[in-house]
């Protein structure tokens, strides 16, 4: 024995470890990435300020049916680029956008008779960072089945971390768990951290086309690693070269306000691959939607069926005299009787129910210099929705309908497709097979000119910079959780800790402006859980290009001053920026129309009442703003008084620093319009 453990250290001493370093600095030296091979096997680490982010993490592929991508590599060439570019958003937070980043591009070839090659690619930028595989065509390695990626996130530390726990049935719609890094077992992204040094982290993905949606699992210590939806089969991923994986995306700020104005994700996505744009605009709906959740109607046929001829020519009217550009009807269609959120249920998307004439609707809609925006509720029977989506589209751009709002509910391993064999499998929400199925509809929505509004989907990953038709999605919880939540509905910190999670992969169609809190004629258990002047503000804090007043025409007939914000707040931006931040306590954004010199105000607390100092330092030099000002009166309180709120105009400009006194779930809304000089 002793003979062995002598051979073995004499051989250590023999081969030494043999590495191979590479490093890349974002353009302004912040961020260093550095890569690699250490006897073979490919590393990453990141630092910041030469303070380590990311400690020494493993990449590669465990393949079914081949090797595994994970050692044995050597290097053929590593190359640096520089790339600094702007470009015009179509719609969004802000118009003109900065890409600016080194790259660092590593050629692998594998050592041994199938000499399979892999390239690692990086770009670094100064708020972050993203990598991703890419493994051309070549001899020995054709069609792939990739089992596990194996990219770690070698964390420093029990950074505070916000999260939802992934592989769960109700899929995204969780409230975020606050805690060490580690507690957590397996989750979501964006998954944000902040470290004891006061510095904010959040892991994404960006362009997730053709591949599993990626979660994070802590395999041990501080170490996260990549984690895929897998198929029926057992397989992560089906592809085949040349391939390309989403990016895995680092974003990295001294405040959490930096991530909320990091476009790094959206960088990381390809131009518009839609080439005539002119039919795709921002706007904002109503529709007959709020009154089924609170139980006022039912999606189904019956006596108080909500998506009836007159109802929906209600809701237009209301529409057209309140300059809305959609009304969204559900339930319009054969499929909602019985328990319709049972997966699988055999929705018609063609056939109209006998009390809605959905020709009639969409020409009296039209007369009215408004459209009928569209809905497609799966009930995550994909079979079903695959069959008629052509048919479905076809209808409804016919029909001049140009924004369609589409919904997967069901379970979150609930969806069913047959293979070649008539056997059923069920898969998951994100798996791939999803992820393949929403690209499906996305480019059948644009060849129909169509914009999407998407429930239960995939997360974002910035594709809406290649199909600016993807407009929204839902994919968390929204304000419906408020009307029929067991648990209470959202708590005031929800909206709080949305803007630094959820919202920072894209826009929330989160379903804003409940002016009527309470609905106890309908649901008296539940409500609203804040005052009037947050839902006011949810509008500024809350990015959607496609933006709902969600709730009942009658009840902002009933407020008409409040509506008022309601109706002039603009939904396409040129410029955002973060006054404040402090994830899951309050956040102030500041954004500027598109349209317009007008900039707009929204601050948000959680049950703390606040007084936060708002320099107006973003307004233009020597120009006077009339501030209409929204804010929770002196006695406002989110349990007892919540419909407290005084409207009021101040003449303010850029030297000025306003007080937002915030009530507990308060919040204060803003619209600055510059006083003609
Ligand atoms: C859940 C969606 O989030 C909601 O907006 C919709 O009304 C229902 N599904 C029915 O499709």
């Amino acid at each position: 024995m002793k003979h062995i453990y002598l051979i073995i250290i004499v051989l250590l001493m023999a081969s030494p470890v043999h590495t191979d370093e590479h490093t890349v600095s974002s353009p302004g030296n912040i961020i260093q990435v550095q890569f690699k091979l250490e006897n073979g096997v490919p590393y990453y680490n990141v630092s910041r300020f030469g303070i380590e982010i990311i400690n020494k993490s493993a990449l590669g592929f465990i393949l079914r049916g081949a090797p595994d991508l994970k050692d044995g590599f050597f290097l053929k060439e590593s190359t640096q680029s520089y790339h600094d570019e702007t470009w015009t958003q179509l719609w969004g937070e802000k118009k003109q956008i900065r890409n600016h980043y080194n790259e660092m591009r590593v050629d692998l070839i594998e050592n041994g008779p199938l000499s399979r090659e892999i390239s690692i690619v990086f770009r670094v930028y100064d708020d972050g960072l993203g990598f991703r595989y890419e493994i051309p065509e070549q001899p020995n390695i054709d069609q792939i089945k990739i089992m596990d990626e194996l990219t770690e996130f070698a964390l420093t530390g029990d950074h505070e971390s916000w999260w939802i726990g992934a592989y769960q049935w109700n899929r995204f719609e969780y409230l975020y768990e606050n805690t060490p890094l580690s507690d957590i077992d397996t989750v979501h992204t964006h998954f944000t951290m902040r470290t004891k040094d006061g510095l904010y982290l959040s892991i994404h993905e960006a362009a997730l086309v053709n591949y599993s949606t990626m979660v994070l699992e802590r395999i041990h210590g501080y170490t996260l690693k990549a984690n895929l939806f897998p198929w029926a089969d057992g397989v992560k991923v089906r592809t085949k070269t040349p391939m390309i994986t989403p990016w895995r995306t680092i974003q990295i700020s001294d405040d959490p306000g930096g991530l909320i104005t990091s476009y790094l994700i959206l960088n990381l996505n390809e131009p518009s691959k839609i080439e005539d744009t002119s039919w795709i605009d921002p706007g904002k709906y109503v529709g007959i939607w709020w009154e089924m959740h609170i139980d006022k109607s039912t999606w189904g046929s019956g006596p108080n069926h909500g998506a009836t001829t007159e109802n929906a020519k209600r809701y237009i009217d209301f529409a057209a005299a309140h300059g809305f550009d959609h009304v969204l009807v559900e339930g319009w269609n054969v499929g909602w009787d019985g328990d319709w959120y049972a997966d699988g249920v055999v929705f018609d998307f063609t056939k109209p129910y006998p009390d809605f004439d959905l020709e009639g609707v969409a020409q009296y809609a039209l007369s009215k210099g408004v459209r009928l925006m569209g809905h497609h509720e799966t009930s995550a029977n994909i079979l079903n929705y695959e069959e008629q989506m052509e048919d479905a589209f076809a209808l409804y751009e016919k029909l001049g309908v140009r924004a369609v709002k589409t919904g997967y509910v069901g379970h979150g391993t609930e969806i069913v497709w047959y293979d070649e064999n008539g056997k059923p499998n069920h898969e998951w929400h994100h798996g791939q097979f999803m992820v393949e199925h929403h690209q499906r509809v996305v480019e059948l929505a644009a060849k129909h000119k169509i914009l999407l509004n998407v429930h239960e989907g995939v997360k974002d990953t910035g594709l809406r910079r290649t199909w600016p038709n993807l407009m929204t999605r839902e994919v968390a919880r929204g304000q419906e959780y408020n009307a029929w939540g067991g648990d209470g509905g959202n708590p005031p910190d929800h909206v709080v800790i949305i803007p630094f999670t959820r919202n920072l992969s894209g826009p929330f169609d989160y379903t804003p402006g409940i002016v009527e809190l309470f609905f106890d004629e309908y649901r008296p258990d539940n409500r609203i859980n804040s005052t009037l002047a947050k839902e006011l503000a949810l509008y500024v804090i809350i990015h959607s290009p496609l933006q709902m007043a969600a709730d009942l025409p009658e009840n902002y007939e009933k407020n008409l001053d409040v509506f008022q914000f309601i109706k002039d707040v603009p939904v396409d931006w040129s410029e955002t920026k973060v006054l404040h931040a402090s994830i899951g306590n309050y956040v102030t954004i500041v954004r500027k129309d598109q349209n317009s010199d007008d900039w707009y105000l929204g601050s948000i607390t959680d049950e703390n009442g606040r007084l936060l100092k708002a320099p107006l330092s973003f307004l233009d030099p020597g120009r006077k703003y009339i501030a209409a000002i929204h804010r929770d009166g002196n006695d406002a309180d989110w349990i007892e008084n919540p419909y407290d709120i005084i409207i009021e105009e101040k003449i303010v400009d850029c030297s000025m620093i306003l007080t937002l006194r915030l009530a507990t779930s308060g919040g204060q809304a803003i619209r600055f319009t510059p006083i003609n000089d």
